[in-house]
């Protein structure tokens, strides 16, 4: 036997009288750091909006003095492109190859349900910063599967009462055909024609493109009272830019799920001006908590914090308050998840509660673009709650 090996061979024999077994003691496993997976999109349409959830996590540890439960973090990262064909193998590089503990992501929908069909085989815990897919909080709700943002159905579902409150009795809807945009559309329009109000087109482009000029066209020839839309990050910038330049703005008042003007405000000038969208989440909140965020989010990246930044923010919280709870042994999963089926999230977007199938119970805001900011208007719904149709821990 080598020496080194010898020594090894004692240790072990240590860690067998002091524990009964060949594990590590909890003390050694504590002294490791806890694996993070980070599965974000970092290229294409969705790009900035992957940065802006990894620099809110990341705010979030160091807040916490560089811990959580006091165990230092591992970071392993992947760039899903936002393309839901690499999801299962690339979730699988992080879980299998990288062995995180946790696995975080991601933005897009598509790639999301290859995520959660993952987390749901190898009952991995997993945290979702952004993508709204429905299904993930209701037909595949899972013990270990959690969401820090919104399903695709909340932010959209207030919006109809609004516009019915103002006399916009018609509407054409316009997206991107897939999960997103479809159950956006879904969540628009149980809320729009439940308070009298009337589609008269949906209109879908196919993700990520931006060709949209004939459907704008289009729009002009309906006349409809009012635009909705669901579009974010790049392609966002894009359609915002185009309404106005095909001479609808000021003509057909334009609304949208939030992320039609979160962190694009800089790239679209005056053209983004008087747009009001309803979501979670609004520059302007008139809090200390939301103060104090923006002011360490600006300090630290040189960048102004949205949407995206405040759920990867979140979503670092959620983890301590599980990791806090176990004293850092992330092995006792039963434990971080009761603690995190409990946790009231003191976020930048107010507090907020997780729901039964594992989503925030929050208060959707009613904003208006002024200027640069995503100007607070009044509360649209208070701690609204999504349906969680099929999820059956509910
Ligand atoms: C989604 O695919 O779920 C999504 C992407 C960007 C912003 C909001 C939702």
């Amino acid at each position: 036997m080598s020496r080194y090996n010898r020594r090894e061979f004692i240790k072990g024999g240590a860690a067998i009288a002091a524990t009964g077994t060949l594990l590590p003691s909890l003390a050694e496993a504590q002294g490791a750091k806890v694996k993070v997976g980070l599965m974000l999109p970092y290229t294409g349409t969705y790009a900035q909006l992957g940065v802006a959830i990894e620099n809110g996590f990341r705010l979030a540890l160091a807040e916490a003095g560089g811990k959580f439960g006091g165990r230092e973090i591992e970071f392993f990262k992947v760039d899903d492109e936002s393309d839901p064909a690499k999801a299962p193998e690339n979730a699988n590089k992080l879980i299998q190859r990288d062995k995180v503990d946790v696995l975080v992501g991601t933005v897009h929908s598509g790639v999301q349900m290859g995520m959660v069909k993952i987390a749901r085989e190898t009952g991995v815990l997993h945290i979702i910063p952004n993508a709204g897919a429905d299904a993930a909080t209701g037909p595949m709700c899972a013990p270990n599967i959690f969401r820090t943002s919104f399903t695709n159905w909340q932010p959209p579902y207030p919006l109809g009462n609004i516009l019915m409150y103002r006399g916009l009795k018609t509407a054409v809807f316009i997206t991107w055909k897939y999960g997103a945009g479809e159950e956006s559309l879904g969540g628009f329009k149980e809320g729009y024609t439940k308070a009298g109000g009337k589609i008269l087109k949906e209109m879908f482009l196919p993700f990520p493109n931006v060709e949209f000029q004939a459907l704008l066209t289009e729009i002009a020839s309906l006349k409809p009272d009012a635009v909705v839309c669901f579009f974010a990050g790049g392609g966002a910038a894009k359609f915002i830019k185009d309404y106005a330049a095909a001479g609808l703005k000021g003509k057909i008042p334009l609304f949208g799920a939030g992320f039609l003007t979160d962190g694009i405000l800089d790239a679209v000038g005056d053209a983004a001006e008087g747009i009001e969208t309803t979501l979670h989440y609004g520059d302007g909140i008139d809090t200390k908590r939301n103060k104090d965020f923006r002011l360490a989010y600006a300090k630290t990246f040189k960048l102004q914090p949205d949407v995206y930044a405040v759920q990867g923010y979140d979503a670092g919280l959620l983890l301590n308050v599980g990791l806090t709870a176990v004293k850092g042994d992330v092995a006792n999963k039963a434990g971080v998840i009761k603690a995190m089926e409990g946790a009231k999230i003191d976020s930048p977007r107010g507090v907020w509660t997780m729901s039964k199938a594992h989503n925030p119970i929050q208060d959707i805001y009613l904003r208006k673009v002024v200027g640069k900011e995503n100007k607070v208007i009044s509360v649209a719904h208070k701690a609204l709650a999504d349906p969680a149709r099929g999820c059956k821990m509910v």
